[in-house]
C-alpha cells in the first residue's frame, strides 16, 4: 500500500513511525513533514490545506489511503474532496469537523444529547455578551467559536481580564471570523484528561487516556502552549470509568451526530474535566491531540493501518486493538521564547544518542534539513517518548534521553508526569 500522512508535527510522526512497521505498507509519503519524518517517508513540500494539490498528488501516485493528521485541513473539507475524487481518506467530513471548529456547534450538540458539560451562552453581539458577563461568578471561561490555533480560550479571573479578551476576539478580531461568536462558559474544577477514540460513527474503541501538559512553566505556571509533555495511561481512570464515559458522552455524542445527518468517522478526542460531579466535556476535538498522541500511539501493538481501514468500511469490530501494558512519557523540547516569538536554525545536536536509547522515541515536531545537520524549525522542536514498566521508569528514561540532547536556548518542563510517580 502507498499512504499519504497528512501534517509536520510530533504527532504526524509517531503517526508515521506506526505505520512504517505495518507490513501492508510500501512506501510512505508524508506533506509537508519535517526532517524526523523524513527518515521513513518521502517529504512532500505541499502545505496542509492545499486540498487541490493534496488531491493532485494522491492522484497521480495512486495513495492507497490518506491520514489527517490536524484539525485545519478536516475543517476546510480534505476530507470531502478526496471522497468526491474517490480517494481513501481516514477522518470527519468538514461538517463532521465542525464539533471542533465551532465551539457554539459542538456546546449545541452536547445540550441537545445531554452529554455533561459546562454551562454556557452563546453571543455573536459584543454589547450582549458584555452584559452577560457582569455578575457572572468569576473565574469565568470565553471561547472564541472558530479555531485559534489554541489561543483562543480565556480563563478570565477579573471583570477587566474578560471584558479585554470579549473585545479583542469580538471587535478587535484578533482571530478573525473565528471570533464572530463566543462561548461563555461556567468555569469548572479538576483534573484535565484528554480521551481520544477511534469511531466509524457508530461503534468507538477508546485509546488509552492521556494527560498533556498545556502551561509553558514546571508547575503549571505561565502562558498556555499548544502542549509540553503528555503522558498515558493517567491513573485516575479505570475502565469502568472509561465505560460510563462511553455510555453518557461518547456513544450519545455519536448518536446525536448520525441524527443530525453530520456521522463522524475517524479520531474523536474528548477534552475532559473531573469534577467533584463526576466528568464534564470541556471541549471536543476531530483528531489526536499533540502530544498526547505520541504516548497513546506509541502504546499501540496493533498493526495501525488495520484499525484505519476498518474505521473507513465501517467495519470496526472486526479489530481487536492490542496495547502494550507499559506506561508512556513524553517531555516536549522548545525553542527559548516559545508560545511567544522565538528564533529558528538552531543546529540540534544528540539525537542519535537520545534516539538509540531502548524504549526512547525521539519524535520531531518544527525540525528542518540544512545541509547535513538538523535545525529547529518551530516553537515546538521535538517530543522526546519512553516507555517504561512503570512510571517511574518511563519519566527516568525520557529525562534521560532529554538530556542528550541540545540546542541553543532550548527549554523543557522539569515536572511532566511527576506527580505520578
Ligand atoms: N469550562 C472550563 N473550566 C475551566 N477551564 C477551562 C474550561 N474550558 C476551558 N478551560 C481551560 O482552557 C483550556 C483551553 O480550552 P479548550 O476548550 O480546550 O480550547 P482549545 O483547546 O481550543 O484552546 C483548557 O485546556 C482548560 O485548561
Ligand atoms: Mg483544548
Amino acid at each position: 500500500m502507498k499512504i499519504l500522512v497528512i501534517g509536520g508535527g510530533g504527532r504526524e510522526h509517531a503517526l508515521v513511525e506506526k505505520i512504517a512497521h505495518s507490513p501492508k505498507v510500501g512506501k510512505i509519503f508524508c506533506a509537508p513533514g519535517n526532517a524526523g519524518i523524513a527518515k521513513l517517508a518521502e517529504c512532500v513540500p505541499i502545505e496542509i490545506n492545499d486540498i487541490s494539490n493534496l488531491v493532485t498528488f494522491a492522484q497521480k501516485e495512486s495513495i492507497d489511503l490518506t491520514i489527517v493528521g490536524p484539525e485545519a485541513p478536516l475543517a476546510n473539507g480534505i476530507v470531502d474532496l478526496f471522497e468526491e475524487n474517490g480517494l481513501r481518506i481516514f477522518g470527519p467530513t468538514q461538517r463532521a469537523a465542525a464539533i471542533e471548529s465551532s465551539k457554539a456547534f459542538a456546546k449545541e450538540l452536547m445540550s441537545k444529547c445531554s452529554i455533561p458539560t459546562a454551562e454556557y451562552e452563546v453571543f455573536s453581539d459584543f454589547n450582549e455578551a458584555f452584559n452577560y458577563i457582569q455578575g457572572r461568578p468569576l473565574p469565568i471561561v470565553i471561547k472564541a467559536d472558530g479555531l485559534a490555533a489554541g489561543k483562543g480560550v480565556k480563563v478570565a479571573m477579573t471583570y477587566r481580564e474578560a471584558a479585554d479578551f470579549l473585545k479583542d476576539v469580538m471587535l478587535k478580531k484578533i482571530f478573525g471570523s473565528a471570533g464572530d461568536k463566543v462561548v461563555i462558559e461556567e468555569y469548572l474544577r479538576g483534573e484535565e484528561v484528554s480521551v481520544i477514540a477511534f469511531t466509524d460513527g457508530k461503534t468507538s474503541c477508546f485509546l488509552p487516556p492521556a494527560q498533556d501538559y498545556k502551561a509553558a512553566y514546571n508547575g503549571n505556571q505561565g502562558p498556555n502552549t499548544g502542549g509540553m509533555g503528555s503522558y498515558a495511561p493517567v491513573t485516575f481512570l479505570n475502565s469502568n470509568d472509561l465505560e460510563q464515559i462511553k455510555k453518557r458522552m461518547l456513544s450519545p455524542l455519536l448518536k446525536g451526530m448520525a441524527r443530525e445527518r453530520v456521522p463522524f468517522k475517524g479520531i474523536i478526542y474528548l477534552g475532559l474535566i473531573m469534577t467533584e460531579n463526576g466528568p464534564m466535556v470541556m471541549e471536543i476535538n476531530c483528531r489526536g491531540g499533540d502530544p498526547e498522541s505520541t504516548v497513546t500511539f506509541s502504546l499501540l501493538e496493533s498493526d495501525i493501518v488495520d484499525i484505519f481501514e476498518a474505521v473507513i468500511s465501517g467495519r470496526p469490530e472486526e479489530i481487536e486493538i492490542k496495547w502494550s501494558n507499559k506506561k508512556c512519557v513524553c517531555v516536549v523540547l522548545a525553542s527559548e521564547g516559545y508560545p511567544g516569538d522565538y528564533k529558528t536554525g538552531m543546529e540540534i545536536f544528540g539525537l542519535e544518542k537520545a534516539s538509540s536509547m531502548k524504549d526512547v522515541m525521539v519524535f520531531h515536531s518544527g525540525t528542518a534539513r540544512k545541509g547535513d545537520k538538523i535545525v529547529t524549525a518551530g516553537g515546538r522542536v521535538l517530543e522526546v517518548a519512553a516507555l517504561g514498566d512503570s512510571y517511574a521508569e518511563a519519566v527516568k528514561r525520557a529525562y534521560k534521553a532529554v538530556g542528550r540532547i541540545s540546542f541553543k536556548g532550548m527549554q523543557f518542563r522539569k515536572d511532566i508526569a511527576r506527580k505520578v510517580i
